[in-house]
């Protein structure tokens, strides 16, 4: 689409790792060290998504440079009787920036539904974190053609009741559940199309305007080698990177990629 590829250049590219339940402080501490001096020149938005315990470690490791810090997950109430949770609150107050929501793990293993999500999305926007909020069909429901049903009712639901101007403030990270974790990438064009179709559903509910502004990330096995060709697209505007970004010089590569092209 000729208007994406213009407005391609206005957006925000963010690459973001998702750390998920890996690295201890010390860890985290270690990985960053290695990760600053690679990124400092990046062109694009750099945040590292880490574990609850090792935010403070990582915002402080991380001060002065360009990199941000966002958290895995966070509740949707602000306080309360809520054994072991961590509030958007409580993300804000301490420096976190960024907080994924709805990653298909979640959806997987810990009873996250749509509805949930969307909770967790409207309290990291009242709290004033940016959501990446995470969408993706199963393999069997793009073998049964229904990816983009999937996706719509999914952005349908934990978009609901988000403002045109929170959207400001959301990112959406396309990531095939099949392609999470398992090498299997999506092909370029299939990213893109599933992407083109997000914002095609964002423009619907919000205008082409706020839906030309959105960063739309693809995310499953993104690596070193495949960041390229899939950041091209004019439509993919970053990448939710899991096993990558665990390796400083695979993520920096990533974020090299993420370069706009010169003309
Ligand atoms: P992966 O994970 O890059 O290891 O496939 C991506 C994600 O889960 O966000």
């Amino acid at each position: 689409m000729l208007l994406d590829t213009l407005t391609k250049g206005f957006r925000k590219t963010v690459i973001a790792g998702n750390w998920k339940m890996n690295k201890t402080p010390s860890e985290a501490k270690a990985l960053l060290e290695e990760i600053i001096p690679l990124v400092k020149d990046a062109s694009c938005e750099v945040v590292a998504c880490v574990p609850y315990v090792d935010l403070a470690t990582a915002l402080e490791v991380t001060q002065g440079t360009n990199i941000k810090i966002g958290a895995e997950n966070c509740h949707w109430a602000e306080s309360g009787a809520f054994t072991g949770e961590i509030s958007a609150g409580m993300l804000k107050e301490i420096g976190v920036e960024y907080v994924v929501i709805g990653h298909s793990e979640r959806r997987q293993y810990f009873g996250e539904t749509d509805e949930t999500v969307n909770k967790r999305v409207k309290a990291a926007l009242a709290a004033g974190l940016k959501p990446i909020v995470c969408v993706g069909e199963l393999l069997w429901e793009r073998e049964c053609d229904i990816t983009t049903e999937v996706i719509s009712r999914q952005l349908k639901l934990d978009l609901w009741g988000v403002t045109a101007e929170e959207m400001k403030n959301v990112v959406i990270a396309y990531e095939p559940v099949w392609a999470i974790g398992t090498g299997k990438t999506a092909t370029a064009e299939q990213a893109e199309e599933v992407c083109e179709f997000i914002r095609m559903c964002l423009k619907a509910k919000y205008g082409l305007e706020i839906a030309s502004g959105v960063t739309i990330q693809y995310g499953g096995s993104m690596n070193d080698a495949n960041a390229a060709e899939l950041l091209m697209k004019s439509n993919v505007d970053g990448g939710l990177i899991g096993g990558a970004s665990l390796v400083a010089e695979k993520f920096a590569a990533i974020v090299d990629a993420a370069k706009p092209a010169e003309y």
